[in-house]
Order: structure tokens, then sequence, then C-alpha cells
């Protein structure tokens, strides 16, 4: 039995948790930057790390309260995000944890954000503390959609994602990374292909803030795109069956398209305040990323034989793209997992996770006093 406390500041969201044998979640708690960040369209990364400050303490306290811990000693570690991601924001969750395994002599693993985004698919999804995260740009409840694997006795049919399914196929897809993996054991990845420029998650983003829709601009395009149509225009599909680039991906090209064709537009006469034109602009480039994703990812799960195919990242949490890959893996007769929403989008219980299975030792000087943070750490 195990028990981790987790920690992860990566980005623009100050998360902890305490997860038990690396697959329940006993508190998972998430204090999202977002409104603070939309006024500048973007993260503002001084500003994210100054927030990380004020809320780091009151979000290790809250998820150790929901946990019931009373004493931290009593947990058997403390998990944190050493990289990748904004070096000022690493630090703040770097050094709080740092001083808790101090104070509580307890071993510190650091982990790596990307492994995190792994192992969300490893968690359970019937643990009793699902937090009610609301849709930031509706309000709807974001939990209860996906594939996911469920605790013993929750549900009998579930499957849950298990050494069984090596290798497997991830596609990370986030603000940051668009990565195609392969994983053959815990920790051991071999990279097929990903992003040559943009990610996936920057160009939803950038996309969003081209058509004056606001951030972050995943959910935003996502909702935009519901009213629209997605064969209205045909933009590129970046290396698409491109033999040099099989696993590969762009999405800044797809971004300038997007800019061209607004520019375009514009030049005949149309209004891009239209929230008509903005919605078949949001589907199109919605559909074609879609596409894309779904497109190399089946191809490399049919390559490699893989035993399942596991989606994770913000990007993971779009519901067109959740759609087309259940459908075509369904087709491909290729067990697939994507995480509930909640846990797509960064949290710390994916960072508890990946510390359990990744069974790391601790570091040895100091209980973890000399881990640093990794700005461009690789996987
Ligand atoms: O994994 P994540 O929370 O942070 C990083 O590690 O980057 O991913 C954030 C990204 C943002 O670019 C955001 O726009 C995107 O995930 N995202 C989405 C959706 N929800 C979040 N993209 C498309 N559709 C969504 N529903
Ligand atoms: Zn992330």
């Amino acid at each position: 039995m195990s028990r981790i406390l987790a920690i992860e500041t990566s980005c623009d969201e100050t998360a902890a948790a305490v997860i038990e044998n690396g697959r329940v979640i006993l508190s998972n708690v998430v204090a999202t930057q977002i409104d603070l960040h939309r006024r500048f369209g973007g993260i503002f990364p001084e500003v994210a790390s100054r927030q990380h400050v004020l809320s780091i303490y009151p979000v290790i306290q809250q998820a150790l309260d929901e946990a019931g811990v009373t004493n931290v000693q009593t947990l058997d570690s403390i998990a944190v995000t050493h990289g990748p991601g904004l070096s000022g924001s690493l630090l703040v969750g770097v050094n709080a944890a740092k001083g808790l395994a101090f104070a509580s002599d307890l071993p510190l693993h650091p982990i790596n954000h990307l492994a995190g985004h792994i192992y969300s698919n490893w968690l359970d999804d019937s643990s009793p503390h699902l937090p009610a995260l609301p849709n930031p740009v509706n309000g709807d409840s974001l939990l209860g959609e996906g594939t996911i694997a469920r605790a013993d006795g929750a549900d009998e049919s579930a499957v849950r994602v298990s050494e069984q399914d090596f290798p497997m196929l991830i596609l990370i897809v986030s603000g940051g990374h668009t990565e195609l993996i392969l994983m053959h054991g815990h920790g051991r990845y071999e990279r097929l292909g990903g992003t040559l420029d943009d990610a996936a998650g920057e160009a939803f983003d950038k996309v969003a803030r081209l058509l004056d829709l606001g951030f972050p601009g995943g959910p935003i395009i996502q909702e935009a795109a519901q009213k629209g149509d997605p064969t209205r225009f045909a933009l590129p599909k970046p290396l698409w069956q491109n033999p040099d680039h099989r696993y590969n991906f762009s999405f800044s090209g797809l971004k300038t398209a997007v800019l061209n064709l607004t520019r375009q537009l514009e030049k005949d006469g149309q209004s891009l305040n239209s929230p008509e034109l903005k919605a078949d602009i949001a589907a199109s480039f919605q559909q074609v990323v879609t596409e894309v994703l779904v497109a190399k990812c089946a191809d490399a799960a049919t390559a490699y034989a893989v035993r399942r195919v596991c989606l994770c990242g913000g990007v993971s949490a779009n519901a067109q793209l959740r759609k087309a890959a259940e459908e075509r893996f369904q087709a491909l007769n290729i067990p697939l997992t994507i995480p509930p929403i909640y846990l797509c989008t960064d949290n710390a219980a994916m960072i508890g996770a990946a510390a359990h299975f990744l069974d790391l030792p601790p570091e040895a000087n100091g209980r973890g006093l000399s881990v640093d943070v990794y700005a461009n750490l690789p996987l």
C-alpha cells in the first residue's frame, strides 16, 4: 500500500492530490488561474508564479484534509513536477515539496509532467472525491464523459489500463506538447514522432485569439464549433500521408492557413464579427486537427500492433477528438483509454500515479533537497 502526496505547478494550475496505490484518488485539488490570465489572452508567466505562491499551501492543505491525512509523516512519499514547464511556476511547487519532505523526513520524487499525463490513464475514476469542476466556458460540469478505467467493483465490465497492455501507444496532446510514444513498460518510452512546431493545444489557443474568441482556446473553439459547419472551409491537413513525417505533426502552417482565410474573407467583404462565420472557421479547424491526430495514431497503432491506445493532455478533453478516436479504434478493434475530462487538463493526481508506477529511487542527497527544475525536460 502506498500513499503519495503529489504537487503540480508547471503552468497555470496550482494542484495537489493524495493518491493511493497509483490508482485511487483520495483527493485532487486544482486551483486554476484561468480568470487571472484571460485579460492577457494567454498565460503571463510572472503572474502565474506569484499566484502559485499564494495558492500552494491552501491547496496542499485542502488535499491533505480531503484525503483525511492529519499527519504528513503517515504518507509514504511526496511527488512533485520538476519539468517541463515555466521555471518560475515549477520552482514554487518544487520548493514547497522540498520543505514538506525535509520537515516530515519523507522521500521526494521529482516527476516529469509528460509522464504524469501518460499515467493519468492509470487512475480510477470512481474515487469518492471527484472535484466539481465547472467548464470554464459554459459552466457545465466537466464530469461524466469519456472512456475510463474504473476501480475494482465499480463496474465489472470496465477495463483498467495495466501491464498487460504493453506495448501501448500514447498520444500526448497538450498546450505545450504533441507527442506520439510507444510505451514498452513503466518508464520505457520510444518516441515515434511529435510536432515539428506548435503543439495542438497551442494551435487551438492561437486560432481562438485570431478569431477574437478569448482564452483558453480549446474549450472555446469546441463550443463555437458546435454550431459550425466543418466542411465549409477546406483547410490543409499538415504532413498528411507524408512518408518522411509519418508520425510527425505540424500545426503552425494550419494556424497561418486560418489567418490567410480570415484575411481573404475580410477582403471579400465578409465581417469576421459574424458568429456564424467564426463557428464555421472553428469547426473546419477542429475537424482538420482531429482528423490528423486520429489518422496518425491509428496508423502507428496498427503498424506497431499495440495492445492499447491511450490519449492524454488538455486537448484530449476535446469532445470531437474523443468521439472520432472512439469510433476509429472501435472499428480497428484496438482498446482505447481517454481519461475523464478533469484528468486530461493539468492536475496533481496524475503526478502521484506516475510516482507510484515509476517506483523511482528518492533523491538520496538530503531527501530531495537537490531536486531542481528543468523548463525543457524531455520525457
Ligand atoms: O495539459 P494541459 O492542461 O496543459 C499543458 O500541459 O499544456 O493542456 C492545456 C491545453 C490548452 O492549449 C487548452 O486550450 C487545451 O489544452 N484544451 C483543449 C480543450 N480543453 C483544453 N483543446 C481542445 N479542446 C478542449 N476541450
Ligand atoms: Zn499538462
